[in-house]
């Protein structure tokens, strides 16, 4: 199955290894596997001014949409992200319990940092700082999704580092999104990630995790979803039950047949609801609360509307939310 239908988000998000980038040697900047400490978590901060000086400055390319080189960052973004759609769940969970509204969002292992985007978009006072190890994937995100924001791109901090390592400013919201946190493999590393978040928040803060499963989830599998004018391939390509380790790769297939093979790969332990909630309360979190999706009356799919539950039924696959505070 292809997890996830947040506001018809279909599936884990970009890389924790860029395939490309490996096939060129660059092994050292992203935790794998077997090493996900990661980098010494070094804060390199990515100033917005180089954003704004590349896109001003950047020859414009006469070439058709066709000839283009495909951009798998944007493609990514278009298959399976809905910034939309998780900053309202963010707002609306926030308000639930502190009736008022959080402005200061930490966007973990943010990518393109599109969700830190959004945040500052929708809210004139909101501030977002997104916290990222890959330079090249954070630098893609200055120029295309917080260069055009203009003044409002200055409420967004972006730092090249560790999640791990980053402790201030305290955030109302943390959230670390598309399953990116089954970078860390075992129990240790997981709780101590969490331990960290923990201490970053303010009072009545929030961490919002989304995870899915469900037996499908395990099956080696290649599924695919149309988007506007390409194709989204969903490879699962090994699944241990002894370690729970897994291995993905996102492909794109685009008009006219040319594919774009392993835009992304992933390398995760496929982690379950009750070892990140029991995770969650050793990191010292009081509660972890599961947000199920609804059902769609007719097609049986997920209906992009998250409820908050304590016992769920048996499903092939599903897709859902933790809450902790
Ligand atoms: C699945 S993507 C998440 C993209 C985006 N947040 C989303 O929702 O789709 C995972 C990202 O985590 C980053 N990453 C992996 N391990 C990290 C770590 N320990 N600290 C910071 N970033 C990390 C990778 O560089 C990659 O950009």
């Amino acid at each position: 199955m292809i997890p996830g239908s947040r506001c018809r988000r279909a599936q884990p998000g970009q890389a924790d290894h860029d395939s490309r980038d490996r096939e060129a040697g660059d092994t050292g900047r992203r935790p794998g596997p077997t090493s996900p400490s990661g980098s010494s978590g070094t804060k390199l901060e990515v100033g917005l001014t180089s954003a704004r000086r590349a896109d001003s400055a950047a020859p414009r390319r006469r070439t058709s949409p066709a000839a283009a080189r495909p951009d798998r960052h944007r493609l990514y973004e278009q298959a399976v992200q809905c910034p939309e759609a998780d900053v309202q769940f963010f707002h609306r969970v926030y308000r639930e319990r502190n009736h008022r509204r959080p402005l200061l969002l930490r966007e973990d292992f943010c990518g393109t940092a599109a969700i830190a985007a959004e945040w500052v978009r929708q809210d004139p006072q909101a501030r977002a700082l997104g916290v990222d190890l890959h330079a090249p994937t954070l630098r893609w995100g200055l120029e295309h999704n917080l260069a055009p924001l203009g003044p409002a791109a200055a409420r967004v901090r972006l730092i090249e580092g560790d999640v791990r390592q980053v402790r201030r400013p305290a955030a109302d919201v943390i959230a670390a999104l598309n399953f990116s946190y089954f970078v860390f493999p075992t129990r240790a590393q997981l709780r101590s990630y969490f331990r960290s978040v923990r201490r970053s928040l303010t009072p009545g803060g929030l961490f919002v995790l989304d995870i899915f499963g469900g037996w499908e989830a395990q099956a080696l599998t290649t599924e695919t979803r149309r988007r506007g004018g390409f194709t989204y391939i969903w490879e699962q390509v090994s699944f241990d039950p002894l370690s729970h380790r897994v291995r993905f790769h996102i492909h794109f297939r685009l008009r006219g047949g040319r594919e774009l093979r392993r835009a992304f790969t992933y390398d995760w332990r496929f982690w379950t609801i009750p070892e990140v909630r029991e995770l969650l309360h050793e990191a010292g979190f009081g509660s972890a609360e599961v947000y199920w999706e609804g059902t769609e009356r007719g097609t049986g799919k997920g209906n992009g509307v998250f409820r908050r539950i304590r016992k769920a039924s048996s499903c092939p696959g599903w897709i859902a939310y933790i809450v902790a505070a």
